[in-house]
């Protein structure tokens, strides 16, 4: 089992990554919270695949077990206040150590009550889709979508432990994982040439689910993640924003398909091949590097383009992501493999260019 710490001073936490280290959770969790009264939190297929360990976790650490749907449609308001609910029912006090048991819809509303609930406890993140284990579960971003727009309500709280086992993986369905591998590959666009080096040499392995190869890729997402939160717990100092890679044409595109029909890593996917576009129209990558760029964009899994979307409607979409500020829109672009740079006075007309392109007239 590999562990490592996100340095965040007092709000540092370990991150444990491993294979089949489910069933040692129990000792971790009442080793680290004695004595403490703990709420899992999952979602009905997960506790329907998972009913073994989630019978060995009742024995060891009796939680008390908080059911939400399955869906990015229920990451709402209305789901974070049953779960506030059933905390309140059973009469949990300030002590109580909430646990999310899913990937990044149950990691962002179980945050969110913790973050909210007796004014803030303490939680756990248990992530099962490579999604989670690559990214939801470190950086403490939490919240709910709302009619307006994704993630637009919620709050900045840091889970106390991160407990990845890749043996929840070997179910996940293909296009989940696959979903996760995009934000995998976002690593490798903006976490250093060591990183861009590993995920194209690893790629086959990656794609057949090696454990081994997956724990490693795992652990060098989550610690560039992890450097780039400890320098911008609160994404206010602009060091955290190279995370965001892909994502101000990818949150567009989920906006544009009703966030149905497109999963979330999918829509990021596209949006790092419309960076990637962007990024040779304006000449941010070197000529030199180009050939690299287009060997990654060959190993990148072929996902059916979206139908449907417009361009002039995905450039004003973007207008309403959060990470817009006064009415800018912000791109992170490639540079050279493995790194980026932040734009924010590209022209209309070259966002359009990329749209039509990468999406639009394919
Ligand atoms: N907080 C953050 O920093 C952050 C970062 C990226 C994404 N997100 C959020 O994460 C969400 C997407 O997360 P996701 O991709 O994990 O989707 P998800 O949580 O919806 O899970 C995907 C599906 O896989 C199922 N599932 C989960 N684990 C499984 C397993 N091991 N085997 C079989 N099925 C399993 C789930 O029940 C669900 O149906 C979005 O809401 C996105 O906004 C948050």
């Amino acid at each position: 089992m590999d562990q490592f710490n996100v340095q965040l001073g007092v709000r540092s936490y370990p991150v444990f990554i491993g294979n089949t280290i489910a069933r040692d959770l129990g000792t971790s969790l009442t080793h680290r919270f004695p004595k403490r009264q703990f709420a899992l939190v999952t979602n009905a297929t997960i506790a329907k695949l998972f009913t073994p360990i989630i019978a060995q976790w009742k024995e060891q650490f009796s939680p008390l077990m908080i059911i939400i749907p399955d869906g990015e449609q229920y990451k709402t308001i209305a789901t974070w206040q049953y779960v506030l609910d059933k905390m309140l029912e059973a009469k949990l006090d300030r002590s109580a150590v909430m646990l999310a048991f899913g990937g990044g819809v149950v990691g962002d509303i179980t945050g969110f009550a913790a973050a909210c609930f007796m004014r803030g406890v303490d939680y756990v993140q248990i992530p099962t889709t490579l999604l989670a284990m690559v990214d939801s579960s470190v950086g403490g971003k939490t919240g709910v979508d709302h009619a307006w727009g994704k993630n637009l309500i919620g709050a900045f709280h840091q889970p106390k432990m991160v407990w990845a086992d890749t043996a929840f993986l070997d179910i996940l369905p293909e296009r989940e994982f696959n979903a996760g591998l995009s934000e995998l590959f976002k690593y490798a666009f903006i976490g250093g040439g060591g990183m861009f080096s590993f995920i194209s040499d690893h790629f086959g392995l990656l794609l057949k689910r090696d454990r081994a190869v997956l724990a490693e890729g795992i652990r060098r997402s989550i610690t560039i993640k992890a450097h780039a939160v400890s320098g911008d717990e609160r994404e206010e100092t602009g060091r955290r924003t190279i995370l965001n890679f892909g994502h101000t044409f990818g949150h567009a595109l989920e906006r544009e398909c009703g966030y149905t029909g497109i999963l979330h890593g999918e829509a990021i996917w596209w949006g790092m091949r419309c960076a990637c576009d962007m990024g040779m129209r304006l000449k941010t990558i070197p000529e030199a590097s180009l050939p690299l760029y287009e060997m990654m964009r060959k190993k990148m899994i072929p996902i059916s383009p979206p139908k449907g979307v417009g361009d002039d409607a995905l450039f004003q979409a973007m207008f309403s992501d959060k990470k817009t500020t006064a009415g800018k829109l912000h791109f992170v672009l490639p540079t050279e493999p493995g790194s980026v740079m932040i734009k924010n006075d590209v022209p209309k007309d070259a966002v359009i260019n990329t749209l039509r392109h990468v999406l639009i007239n394919i």
